[in-house]
């Protein structure tokens, strides 16, 4: 799979932004650091990115509206490729408009435990609070502020002598390792069979009356009862020596089956065994996949094993 491109968004010192930058360089790693941005010109983070042959690019938010300024931001991580916005202690909340632009796409680092703890000031509110931990909370961006999903945390012992400034040094410690992993994972989860089984077995699931049976030791899905179902797809990682992780579905005939293997080898592919009886296999190890694509397929495969009684309630309905 390729990288995915990632653009790093700073205001200070840069310390996540560096163990990002440096584990990108480690082998098999699932992104690469295109661009290093910030709010402030004078951020150590840009020398730094800069020294390591980084493209960089400041613009002050002084005098601008919020808006304004996320439209340059955002237009020098386009420039640079960007698939992913990464905040590494990007002290400015963002419009919902530029949000908006990047669903699922921009990820942030947070120093607390979330939900606790919002906004600024986290370690002396978790120390005031007498709390037994701290920590940090990689997730993802939404419109409302540190509320999107959690990716990944870890937790950091708070001692008696803490002071906030003692804890937020050793929380970075702890940043430095779950960054890099968490984003690692997230950005490569399209290359991670559990994932993309999770993902297939979500949509098989909510078609009715499906029940999941492992078939020649590959997860499969059925439609119908538990005694007489009938498969419509089977989950296949690497099969026979294949490099595909996929799913295979029931194609509508071999002519069908052929051509979209012979016009799109990049999404089809004739399934060892499987393939003489009509499966053809979807690949889900690619960058980008079309779930509704894959959606489409699933219910279009359930359709022809599945009892008419049931091809009936869905076509009325789909007539809704
Ligand atoms: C980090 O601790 C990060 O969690 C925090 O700023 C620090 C940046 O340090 N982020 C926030 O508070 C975001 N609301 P760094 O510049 O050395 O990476």
């Amino acid at each position: 799979m390729p990288k995915a491109k990632v653009a790093i968004f700073i205001s200070g010192g840069g310390t996540n932004m560096a163990a990002l930058l440096y584990a990108s360089r480690l082998a098999e790693c699932p992104y690469e650091v295109v661009l290093v941005a910030s709010n402030k010109g004078d951020a150590a983070g840009l020398e730094l990115a800069k020294i390591e042959g980084i493209a960089t690019f400041a613009h002050s938010h002084k005098g601008m509206e919020r808006a304004e300024h996320d439209t340059v931001m955002e237009r020098a991580a386009l420039d640079a490729g960007a698939d992913y916005i990464v905040l590494a202690g990007y002290m400015r909340i963002l419009s919902e408009e530029f949000v908006s632009h990047w669903p699922g796409k921009i990820i942030n680092i947070h120093p607390s435990l979330l939900p606790k703890y919002k906004g600024l000031e986290t370690h002396k509110r978790a120390i005031d609070a007498g709390d037994s931990h701290g920590g940090a909370t990689v997730h993802l961006v939404t419109p409302e502020l540190d509320s999107g999903a959690i990716l990944e945390q870890v937790k950091v012992a708070i001692v008696p002598r803490d002071t906030p400034e003692t804890l937020a040094e050793r929380v970075k410690l702890a940043e430095h390792q779950l960054y890099p992993r968490a984003l690692s994972a997230y950005v490569g989860r399209g290359s991670d069979p559990t994932y993309l089984l999770d993902k297939v077995r979500e949509l098989a699931l909510k078609l009715p009356e499906t029940r999941e049976r492992e078939s020649h030791g590959s997860p499969g899905f059925r439609v119908g009862t538990e005694k007489s179902g009938k498969f419509f797809a089977h989950f296949n990682d690497q099969h026979h020596g294949s490099e595909h992780v996929a799913v295979l579905v029931k194609a509508g005939s071999m002519d069908e089956l052929l051509s979209l293997v012979e016009t799109q080898p990049g999404t089809y592919f004739k399934p060892a065994y499987y393939g003489a009886s009509g499966w053809i296999g979807l690949i889900l190890n690619r960058p980008d996949v079309d779930w509704e694509h894959v959606d489409e397929w699933l219910e279009r495969s359930w359709r022809t094993v599945a009892p008419a009684r049931l091809t009936k309630l869905m076509d009325a309905a789909d007539g809704f």
